[in-house]
C-alpha cells in the first residue's frame, strides 16, 4: 500500500498563518513589530531566491525587515562588523546571514558574531548548547520543520526508534537532541556507518539529511516507518531529495515529498523563530 504524503506546503501554511495572527496579538498587547535583518553576500541565485522568499514571508506575517546585500568581495571583517552592529540594535530582533557565505569567508566566524538573543537560525555555539543541554533557546529552523511535520502526521516519538542519515550543524545534530528531547530512541548515521541498510531498518522515523540524490531506497526502510526527506539535490532530472520517492512510497507508512516536504517548513519557522526572539528581547526588557 503507498504511503502517507505528508504535505510541508499545507503544514507550512498553517505554521505561517499562526504566527501572523499571534504576531497582530503581540503588538495588540503592546508588544513592537518583531524585525528580521537579513544579511546576503554575493551572487548565488539560489541563495537570492531564499532570501526573497524569507522577506516575502516576514510581510505575510506582520514582520517586519531589513536587508543587507553585500558585493561578492566583502571582506570577513567588515562581515562581521554588520553583523555586530545588527546585534547592538535595539530595531532588530531577529539576525540571518545567508549560508554558505563566499570561499574566502569563514562561516564559523560570522555565526560567532551574532547575537544569541538574535540568532533565529539557531546557529551560535550558545543556541547549539543550549539545545544540546536540554535547554530552552532558539532552534534551528529546519529540524524545528521536521518536529513539526512529524507531529502533523501524528506519528509517535515516544519511545520510537528514529535514525538521522546525516550529521551537519545545520540539520542533523539538532535534530539528534530535538528527537532526545521527546524520548525517543535516537540513532546518528553518517558516511562512516557500516552496513546502513541494517541500520535504518530499525527506524520507526528514518530522516535523511546528507545531500546525496536518492541514496536511501526501500531496502533501507522498515514497512510504515515515517521517512523524512531533508535532501534538496539539484539534478539534471530537477530537485531530487535524499530518498529514492518512488521506491520508499511503497513500503514506508507516511513520507514527505521533494520539493512540497520540508523546504517550505524551514522559512514557516523563521518566521516562529523571530516571534519567539522578539517576545523574549521585550521580556528581557521588563525585567533585565
Ligand atoms: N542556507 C541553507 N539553509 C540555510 C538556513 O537554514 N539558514 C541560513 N542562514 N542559511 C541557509
Amino acid at each position: 500500500m503507498s504511503a502517507q504524503i505528508i504535505d510541508g506546503k499545507q503544514v507550512s501554511t498553517e505554521v505561517r498563518e499562526r504566527v501572523a495572527d499571534e504576531v497582530a496579538e503581540f503588538i495588540a498587547g503592546g508588544g513592537h513589530q518583531p524585525v528580521l535583518a537579513t544579511v546576503l553576500v554575493g551572487d548565488d541565485p539560489a541563495s537570492h531566491v531564499y532570501v526573497a522568499n524569507k522577506l516575502k514571508a516576514c510581510k505575510a506575517a506582520g514582520i517586519g525587515s531589513v536587508h543587507h546585500e553585500l558585493p561578492a568581495e566583502t571582506n570577513q571583517r567588515d562581515l562581521i562588523t554588520l553583523v555586530r552592529a545588527l546585534g547592538d540594535d535595539d530595531g532588530i530582533d531577529g539576525i540571518l546571514v545567508q549560508l554558505p557565505p563566499p570561499d574566502h569567508i569563514d562561516a564559523d566566524a560570522v555565526i560567532a558574531a551574532i547575537n544569541p538573543a538574535k540568532d533565529v537560525d539557531g546557529l551560535t555555539a550558545t543556541n547549539a548548547g543550549l539545545l544540546a543541554g536540554g535547554r530552552p533557546g532558539l532552534v534551528p529552523c529546519t529540524p524545528a520543520g521536521v518536529i513539526e511535520l512529524l507531529d502533523h502526521a501524528g506519528t509517535e516519538l515516544e519511545g520510537a526508534e528514529a535514525v538521522i542519515v546525516g550529521r551537519s550543524n545545520l540539520v542533523g545534530r539538532p535534530l539528534i537532541s530535538l528527537l532526545l528531547g521527546r524520548n525517543a530512541t535516537v540513532t546518528a548515521a553518517h558516511s562512516r556507518t557500516r552496513d546502513l541498510p541494517a541500520v535504518c531498518q530499525r527506524a520507526d522515523v528514518l530522516v535523511a539529511a546528507v545531500g546525496v540524490p536518492g541514496l536511501l531506497g526501500a531496502e533501507h526502510v522498515k514497512p510504515g516507518a515515517t521517512v523524512i526527506d531533508v535532501g534538496i539535490n539539484r539534478t539534471d532530472d530537477g530537485l531530487k531529495g535524499d530518498v529514492d520517492f518512488d521506491q520508499v512510497v511503497e513500503v514506508a507508512g507516511a513520507i514527505t515529498p521533494v520539493p512540497g516536504g520540508v523546504g517550505p517548513m524551514t522559512i514557516a519557522m523563521l518566521m516562529a523563530n523571530t516571534l519567539e526572539a522578539a517576545r523574549a528581547r521585550s521580556l528581557a526588557k521588563v525585567w533585565g
